[in-house]
């Protein structure tokens, strides 16, 4: 929890001059911020469901996602961290280690490495830990785990919120963080779970 007590545990405090991107300057509560940015997102899937299929597993459209979901609302969406956050790697390390990622990701989907959904909740795991923006990571990462589900394995999406809403305080974020956390540790297992993996 922040000092402020409305931002949820295992979120990304905003710096001053990432606050500065707000391309909506009236924007005064955290509410009013979480349904811009829903909006945004839901254009943003418009596009995804609409898009000519490309190779998912590129810098490239990890970037144009991460742009259509949040780009209405913070100018810097799509454009990599340039701050340390609390989560993630040196910002100097965060095209290297997506590139790992995305080799890596590839490497399962051809070699059958993983079942399905152990290969998207380990993709998303690794893709919230490098923690590529400033902000929206988690949103992202989900939806890009469900199009590599989707894409490289035509497998379902994850059911992540289970009937409640992940991006404010419940007990599924509760679960969902500490399943990342423990899977920082090194321990998939609670992650699994979490995603429905058998
Ligand atoms: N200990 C952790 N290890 C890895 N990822 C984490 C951890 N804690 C939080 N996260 C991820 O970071 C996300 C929060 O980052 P943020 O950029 O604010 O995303 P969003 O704005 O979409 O919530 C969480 O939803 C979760 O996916
Ligand atoms: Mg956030």
């Amino acid at each position: 929890m922040s000092a402020a007590g409305e931002i949820p545990d295992g979120t990304t405090p905003i710096d001053p001059d990432e606050r500065e991107g707000l391309r909506f300057k009236h924007v005064t509560t955290r509410g009013e911020l979480d349904q811009l940015e829903q909006v945004n997102i839901q254009n943003g899937l418009r596009w995804l469901r609409r898009r000519r299929r490309s190779d998912m597993l590129t810098e490239a459209f990890m970037r144009e996602l991460h742009r259509r979901l949040f780009g209405e609302v913070w100018s810097w969406a799509g454009t990599f961290r340039r701050t340390e956050k609390n989560i993630g790697v040196d910002p100097i390390q965060i095209s290297v280690q997506l590139r790992m990622l995305l080799d890596d990701a590839r490497f399962w989907v051809e070699n059958d490495t993983y079942a399905p959904l152990e290969a998207a909740a380990r993709f998303h795991h690794r893709l919230v830990q490098i923690h590529c923006f400033a902000n929206g990571n988690g949103r992202h990462a989900r939806i890009a785990a469900d199009v590599y589900l989707r894409e490289c394995f035509a497998h379902a999406p994850i059911d992540w919120a289970a009937g409640h809403d992940l991006v404010k305080e419940s007990a599924r974020r509760d679960a969902y963080i500490a399943a990342l956390r423990a899977a920082d540790a090194g321990d998939y297992s609670a992650l699994m779970a979490f995603v429905g993996a058998p």
